[in-house]
């Protein structure tokens, strides 16, 4: 929306939730998210042509076009529970724009949604009588985090999804209007409703796919002593399979692969799709194998035993430039190192301790779980390091890894779960050096 905002000084946009705090927040210069470029966007725009505002409903009863992107996790009860996304919040938001609305409305699907949800979300809103239009229009959000600002700035493509009759044709070619204010027409795809729902899904099931493929190689590289980053080089210059997205590592995370996989496993099982079903869980399978196998090569090479011994963490983020921790490989990593007695030294640049405490299911930082502010002081008198986020800084040229290898104990081991060191370097310092697909030292 900041972005809509800065692109189109003359529509106003109003982002409301009913979290009085995150409001407050968006309204300063500390913003909820930490995201590189969105605070000089909000800037820009705030003030201006941007508000926030806890009044939903006036909200509502003043616009033309109504966004809804609460969130959809993960079902933890009832039918489909572990599995199909949750509703509640989306039905919520269509029960309340029918209760409030006086006038036509166009309502955009932002929220990631299951297959024919616009139709659920249209037959609430007719429900509710007949003297207002709605139209429901599906308008995925492709952007990662971390690179959001110019994902956004220059999108791969624009995805809108709307009725093909005279009114929803209408309707899609208003939002064409406005993002095609920024991104060339080319770039906009419109398509039915339910295609452009179902490609939200297939796209991130495509991209989770691609890492379980490589994850899947890694452990065979292990074995054969090839080399993950040689193989995924070599398979990304045939031009039919591409570069991108063939980075090995501790397994993916982030709010939506698993989520939205899932979901579509959920779909095809309702549909009968057994074959179908299997086959897309297998890629969330594969990455919880992964993380396993991490922790699992940590004890293992630590002499069977991490009971007792220091571990200092190297990032906890699900990625790098982002401080959100959602489905982070670095909980399962920790939880399971916290069951075998491990002590943990933890240290991320941008996630909070709070956050950490919060993931990990635990009160308050102990003998168990420390907090640090630098990877030095986490890493001190430790046994081993496990790198779980790809942060720049923990480069072999941003980091003293001989200074750290110091501290340590000895034998001083490291463990890089995103290929993110070159570990001849720190081999040489004198580390026992593990990466994920890498040979072992020679
Ligand atoms: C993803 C999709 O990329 C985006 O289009 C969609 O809108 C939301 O979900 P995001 O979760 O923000 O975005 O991050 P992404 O960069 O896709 O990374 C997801 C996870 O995969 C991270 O944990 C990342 O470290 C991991 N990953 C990514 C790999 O392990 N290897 C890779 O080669 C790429």
């Amino acid at each position: 929306m900041a972005k809509i905002a800065q692109k189109c000084a003359d529509i106003e946009v109003v982002v409301v939730d009913i979290n009085g705090e995150r409001i407050g927040a968006w309204q300063t210069d500390e913003l909820p998210v930490y995201e590189p470029g969105l605070l000089e966007v909000v800037r820009e725009a705030r003030g201006r042509n941007l508000f926030f505002s806890t009044d939903v409903d006036a909200a509502i009863e003043s616009s033309d076009i109504i966004f809804i992107s609460v969130n959809t996790p993960t079902k933890g009860y009832g039918i489909g529970a572990g599995k199909a996304a949750d509703l509640r919040y989306v039905e919520k938001c269509a029960r309340q724009i029918a209760r409030v609305a006086k006038s036509d409305k166009i309502i955009v699907e932002k929220s990631t949604l299951p297959v024919r949800t616009a139709e659920s979300i249209k037959r609430i809103l007719d429900a509710s009588g007949s003297h207002r239009r709605f139209q429901v229009l599906s308008n995925p959000e492709f952007l990662a985090e971390g690179t959001a600002m110019k994902d956004l700035e220059n999108p791969d493509r624009v995805l809108i999804g709307g009725e093909t009759d005279g009114e929803g044709t209408a309707a899609v070619k208003t939002l064409v209007d406005i993002y095609a204010r920024w991104v060339p027409r080319e770039n906009i795809i419109t398509t039915n409703l339910w295609s452009s729902e179902l490609s939200k899904l297939t796209a991130n099931a495509f991209l989770a796919q691609r890492i379980s493929s490589i994850n899947a190689m890694s452990a065979l590289c292990e074995a054969t002593g090839a080399d993950v980053d040689e193989v995924g080089y070599a398979i990304g210059r045939d031009s039919r399979i591409g570069p991108k997205f063939l980075k090995a590592s501790v397994g993916f995370g982030g709010s939506c692969f698993q989520k939205d996989i899932l979901n579509l496993v959920y779909l095809c099982s309702h549909f009968g799709l057994s074959e179908v079903a299997d086959y897309w869980e297998s890629v969330v399978q594969m990455n919880d194998y992964q993380k396993r196998r991490f922790s699992r090569r940590i004890v293992s090479t630590l002499f069977n035993t991490v009971s007792g011994k220091k571990i200092a963490i190297f990032g906890f983020a699900f990625k790098k430039d982002t401080n959100d921790t959602r489905e982070s490989a670095a909980i399962h990593v920790c939880r399971d190192l916290l069951e075998e007695g491990a002590e943990l030294a933890i240290f991320d640049p941008q996630v909070s301790h709070e956050q950490i405490l919060r993931d990990l299911g635990l009160e308050a930082a102990s003998a168990e779980v420390t907090f640090h502010q630098e990877p030095y002081e986490a890493a001190n008198g430790a046994h081993a390091i496990a790198l779980l986020t790809e942060w720049d800084s923990l480069r072999e040229d941003q980091t003293d890894y001989a200074r750290i290898f110091a501290s340590m104990e000895k034998p001083a081991f490291f463990f890089d779960g995103r290929n993110l060191v070159d570990l001849d370097v720190l081999r040489a310092i004198g580390f026992e050096a593990h990466g994920i697909g890498k040979p072992a030292a020679r």
